[in-house]
């Protein structure tokens, strides 16, 4: 484990996240930094099949660390799952004598990488960029922390409405498999309920405490619910209020894509820096296929292949303080 990088490539992979663009230019001028040749591969892994490989210097990274996107661009890519396209992407990768890539996406692309860097020789670092927080290994995903203010100061314009109006709004947020975004909104937000995949939508319960509410005169109520929640969404929820309290105000509002783009946060911006700076560090210190996250604010290596996806690790004690404070 000790074959020295000289040129290094960095890509971005999967749904793009805020804050993807300051991971790229520390890469880059990190690598700089070190005398290494720095290489950004375009469209994730298509481009690294469809030999789109730029070498980027440190004028390539100016003026983009307050950009949401990234400036690489990203794409799933169906021929990365089969042998023969990742060979390709190797041939590529070795007629430029890159010996070392930066992988920057979610826990798909980690899976993808570390097939690459088992067949290939070919140390791979991963950093999280997505927006989800779902991935084990890392108290922070690159993203996240922009797209959950985004919702919360979406949410609170709804909220101007929902009072205005007397109205019950459930509110969609992203989040596939991940409730964060939608359990940290919500509580900021001060959400009567919170729908997350990690757990199971008591509907009937949820039900009979509007309707005691309703008796009570509260008819302002904020419900969040992740997409990926298991009762299938905003829309879904909406269907079952609507039967179960004719008199409400109901409306559905689905955040949608705007929770993805952005300028990033501060902190998104500094955990991206501190990640992308890391990962060369990683390849110069001859790591292979390493995951590289921040746990209790210190740098925290794993095998790339157990930065899988952290699924029903949501703590009860959160859901305790969403239902006392909705009270
Ligand atoms: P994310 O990285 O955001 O989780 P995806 O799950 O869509 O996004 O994965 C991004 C890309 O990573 C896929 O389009 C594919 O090219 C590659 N990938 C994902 N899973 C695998 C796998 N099991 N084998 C090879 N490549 C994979
Ligand atoms: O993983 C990030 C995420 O935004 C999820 O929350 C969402 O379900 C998914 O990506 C949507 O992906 P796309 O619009 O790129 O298909």
């Amino acid at each position: 484990m000790t074959n020295k990088v000289s040129k290094i490539g960095v890509l971005t992979s999967g749904g793009d996240a805020p804050g993807m663009n300051a991971a790229i230019r520390a890469v880059v001028r990190t690598g700089l930094f070190h005398g290494l040749e720095v290489y950004g591969i375009l469209r994730g892994y298509q481009g690294m099949i469809d030999d789109e490989i730029i070498q980027m210097d440190t004028k390539s990274v100016a003026n983009i660390i307050q950009r949401g996107g990234t400036i690489l661009k990203t794409a799933r890519c169906k021929e990365f799952f089969d042998y023969e396209g990742r060979k390709k992407a190797y041939t590529n990768l070795k007629k430029r004598k890159i010996d070392g890539l930066v992988i920057i996406g979610g826990d798909g692309s980690f899976r993808g990488a570390v097939k690459f860097g088992q067949e290939f020789d070919i140390p791979c670092i991963g950093i999280a960029g997505t927006i989800d927080k779902d991935i084990l290994g890392t108290d922070f995903t690159i993203g996240f922390d922009t797209a959950v203010n985004t919702a919360v100061e979406a949410i609170d314009k709804v909220r101007d409405t929902m009072d205005a109006h007397d109205r019950i709004f459930i509110i969609e947020v992203m989040g596939r498999d991940a409730g964060y975004i939608a359990l940290h909104s919500g509580i900021a937000t001060g959400a009567e309920n919170i729908l997350i995949p990690e757990r199971k939508t008591d509907m009937n319960d949820m039900v009979k405490s509007l309707q005691e509410k309703e008796r009570r005169k509260k008819l302002v109520n904020l419900i969040v619910v992740a997409e990926g929640d298991d009762f299938g969404g905003a829309v879904e929820v909406e269907k079952v209020l609507k039967q179960n309290l004719p008199k409400a105000e109901i409306r559905v509002c689905i955040l949608g894509h705007i929770q993805r783009g952005g300028s990033p946060s501060c902190l998104d911006r500094l955990i991206a820096s501190r990640m992308g700076y890391h990962s060369v560090e990683c390849l110069l210190e001859g790591r292979h296929n390493v995951f590289v996250g921040i746990q209790n604010n210190k740098m925290h290596y794993i095998p790339l292949e157990n930065a899988v996806k952290n699924k029903g690790k949501i703590s009860d004690e959160w859901l305790k303080i969403v239902k006392i404070l909705a009270s």
